[in-house]
């Protein structure tokens, strides 16, 4: 169990150039997110719904970490029992540094990733960039049932997140970047153990009290970050 809990959202990927949920731009203006998101688009639009993911792991091909990620890899890298990185990004941007898939908890699947819809079977595939039919034609190599993304669609359960409850247990220092708290109630963290938290966003949020967290910055996670793994490196050392 680890001291020290990174959570980040969307926002830190903003600077590598991906989109956040909340705003707007990209692949999120062609497509109406509540549905191609939504599970029930998975059954009933299949075909519109695995287009949008084909195409949002395409574009992922090209993206590259920025400074947050690569400062964070390192820390991880050097604490690797004491921190926990734990996102709710899809995106591969952690693991495009140093790190590996096992280094990063994502809470909301993995873009590069399609499992088998079989429950019994239930494997998983690494398909890169690629889209999902030109994977065995998006059936299972294991059970030939047909394969769907490997991520958690809206109005379904996230088996991740037990993972996260219990990563509380020992955590002392919460460190939020990028995101909302819209999906995940940051706030609801803030429990007598924990002695620090910094939240880094880039504007207050109507889901965060920004007033709980021991230090809040609003700016880019690039600049944040230094100041952020200054603060991590003090607590680690220090206590403080
Ligand atoms: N640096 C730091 N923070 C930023 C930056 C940046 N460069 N750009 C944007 N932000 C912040 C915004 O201020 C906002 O608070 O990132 C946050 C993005 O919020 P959301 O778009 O709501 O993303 P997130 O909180 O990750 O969404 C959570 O919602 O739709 C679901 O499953 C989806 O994982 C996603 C979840």
């Amino acid at each position: 169990m680890s001291k020290i809990i990174i959570l980040s959202g969307a926002g830190i990927s903003a600077e590598s150039g991906i989109s956040t949920f909340r705003d707007n731009g990209g692949l999120w203006d062609e497509y109406d997110v509540n549905v191609v998101c939504n599970y029930d688009s998975l059954k009933k639009n299949e075909k519109l719904t695995l287009e949008f993911y084909d195409k949002r792991r395409a574009d992922l091909k090209h993206k590259k970490p920025n400074h947050a990620h690569n400062i964070l890899a390192k820390l991880k890298q050097k604490y690797p029992d004491d921190i926990a990185l734990i996102t709710q990004n899809v995106d591969d941007l952690f693991e495009k540094t140093t790190l590996t898939r096992d280094d990063v908890l994502h809470l909301h699947g993995f873009l590069t990733e399609v499992s088998c819809r079989n429950p019994r079977c239930s494997t998983i595939y690494d398909i890169g960039y690629n889209k999902i039919y030109n994977f065995n034609d998006g059936r299972c190599l294991e059970c030939n049932s047909r394969l769907r993304p490997n991520i958690v669609f809206f109005g379904e359960r996230a088996p991740e997140y037990e993972k996260l409850y219990k990563a509380f247990a020992e955590c002392e220092m919460f460190v939020v970047i990028g995101t909302s708290g819209a999906v995940i109630q940051t706030d609801s963290f803030l429990n007598a153990k924990i002695k620090r938290s910094i939240l880094n966003n880039l504007e207050p949020s109507d889901s965060i009290n920004d007033k709980r967290y021991s230090k809040v910055l609003f700016k880019p996670a690039s600049e944040a970050i230094d100041e952020i793994a200054m603060d991590i490196e003090d607590f680690l050392t220090q206590g403080i």
